[in-house]
């Protein structure tokens, strides 16, 4: 964001050697702050008065300085007497940093982005200034490294009312999203011993970067129409396993209920640890979701979740529920990693669960991304009736097969071509396979309904075999 005023910095730090003239010395410094950048355009500089006090010289001298600062077009005056740096002061020392231009597609159906314009603002600042008003002030300090003891009460009685999880405070920890609750489990399992763990394929490739940063090998393991294939995690001999049973990133299956209760006896069986990512549960269209695994076997599964796809990714919220033997490796690392997530936005959240407005927010975007998945739909039957939507029980993306004879880079590229962000599934695989049938995993969170006709139109003929 840029403005022509920024907010002053009231201090700015020179240093000044007395032994010296004074006033040349202050200009020197203040010159250079300019010309590096240290000081930027639109900076208020502080009042002669202030700087003065904090060099210990006459307030005369600072004035004089600014002065001469002024006519050399450094800074202006404005008629309040602020003293500011200009909007064109000539810098040249520091190269300015800029962003290389980036080249967005105009439409981007780019999978796991929610709907960013939907998180509730209002509502949002409604509760951290209620927050503010009524958090005593011990509560300022550090906290609990596992989070708010309000924050966990409110959010275990949640997830045991929507998702059936086997939840009470004490097994609730507060994190910074999904991706720092896989983090702290995966460390917490490298801790007792594992080396490897069993990952979804196709699945998320962050996790298998996470289980590598920690040491873990990650071993792929298929997934079928059903979910994850168990024999085929059995077959690894891994003891822990991450999955997205509400909804499997990417490819949208739901895991079946006898592919449920077959996790659950291999957890049991090999005394392992299932990592359950909670992945979109909170979107089913056709009914509601199937509670969440946790519930059935709540010493075998940790459970993740997080407020990424329900408000918006840049709160950095999210949960865990944690088996016993895994709750203090957790809650030890939460305390050396960050001390713990920030206290007045948990509260916020407590907040907004506690009045209920979570849950009404929820049912308004529900409806959002149901109209958008309705568009897709629509969009692909009238511009490529032979391309297939699969994966559409929940969340915001489903995957299109492509007809034969259409390879899914060429698609991707084409599109790219005219400004069309499409995904294809290799991306998710362990091994890129460039043989494997034409797919893409397709984004429409972040799209509107609109935009969805508009951008399958514009790619209709690339997605017909010739
Ligand atoms: C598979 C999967 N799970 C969960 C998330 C949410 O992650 P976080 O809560 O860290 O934003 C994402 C984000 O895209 C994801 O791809």
């Amino acid at each position: 964001m840029t403005s022509e005023w920024t907010s002053s910095p009231r201090e700015v730090l020179l240093s000044i050697d007395r032994d010296r003239p004074l006033r040349a010395q202050l200009e020197r410094e203040l010159r250079d702050a300019i010309r590096t950048g240290r000081l930027a355009p639109g900076q208020r500089l502080p009042s002669s008065r202030g700087l003065a006090r904090d060099l210990g010289i006459s307030r005369g001298l600072v004035t004089e300085c600014y002065a001469q600062l002024r006519s050399e077009g450094y800074v202006v005056t404005r008629a309040g007497g602020d003293t500011r740096v200009s909007g064109d002061a000539g810098r040249s020392a520091a190269p300015a940093v800029v962003d290389a231009p980036r080249r967005r597609p105009r439409i981007d159906f780019r999978p796991g982005v929610p709907d960013l314009s939907s998180f509730p603002a209002t509502e949002w600042s409604r509760a951290v200034q209620h927050v503010c008003r009524l958090l005593p002030v011990e509560r300022h300090g550090y906290g609990d490294p596992a989070g708010s003891a309000v924050l966990r009460t409110v959010l275990a009685g949640y997830l045991g009312r929507v998702r059936a999880a086997c939840a009470g405070a004490a097994s609730t920890v507060i994190c910074s999203g999904y991706q720092q609750g896989l983090y702290l489990t995966l460390h917490a399992l490298a801790e007792r011993g594992l080396r490897t763990v069993a990952v979804e394929d196709p699945g998320d490739a962050e996790c298998r970067v996470l289980a590598a940063a920690v040491g873990l090998d990650a071993v792929p393991v298929p997934v079928d129409d059903d979910g994850i294939d168990v024999s085929a995690l059995d077959a690894t001999g891994a003891r822990a396993v991450i999955v997205t049973p509400a909804h499997q990133s990417p490819t949208g299956v739901v895991l079946t209920p006898a592919r449920r209760r077959a996790l659950i006896a291999w957890a049991g069986a090999r005394d392992g640890v299932i990592v359950e990512d909670d992945y979109d549960a909170e979107f089913r269209y056709d009914r509601s979701p199937v509670g969440a695994l946790q519930g059935l076997a709540p010493e075998r599964v940790v459970l993740l979740g997080s407020t990424s796809k329900s408000l918006a990714p840049a709160l950095r919220l999210g949960w865990m529920l944690c088996p016993a033997r895994l709750l203090d490796a957790v809650r030890e690392r939460k305390r050396l990693v960050d001390r713990g997530a920030p206290a007045i936005d948990q509260e916020a959240l407590a907040h907004l669960l506690d009045t209920g407005r979570y849950e009404r927010h929820l049912r308004t975007v529900r409806r959002r991304y149901a109209q958008r998945r309705a568009a897709l739909v629509e969009a692909l039957n009238r511009h490529a009736p032979r391309v297939s939507l699969h994966g559409l029980a929940a969340g915001f993306h489903a995957v299109a097969r492509l007809p034969d004879g259409l390879g899914e880079n060429a698609v991707v590229a084409a599109a790219a071509e005219r400004s069309i962000g499409l995904h294809g599934l290799n991306g998710f695989r362990a091994v890129s396979d460039p043989t494997a049938p034409a797919r893409l995993v397709l984004g429409f969170g972040n799209v509107t309904v609109d935009d969805i006709h508009d951008g399958i139109a514009t790619i209709a003929d690339l997605l017909r075999p010739s």
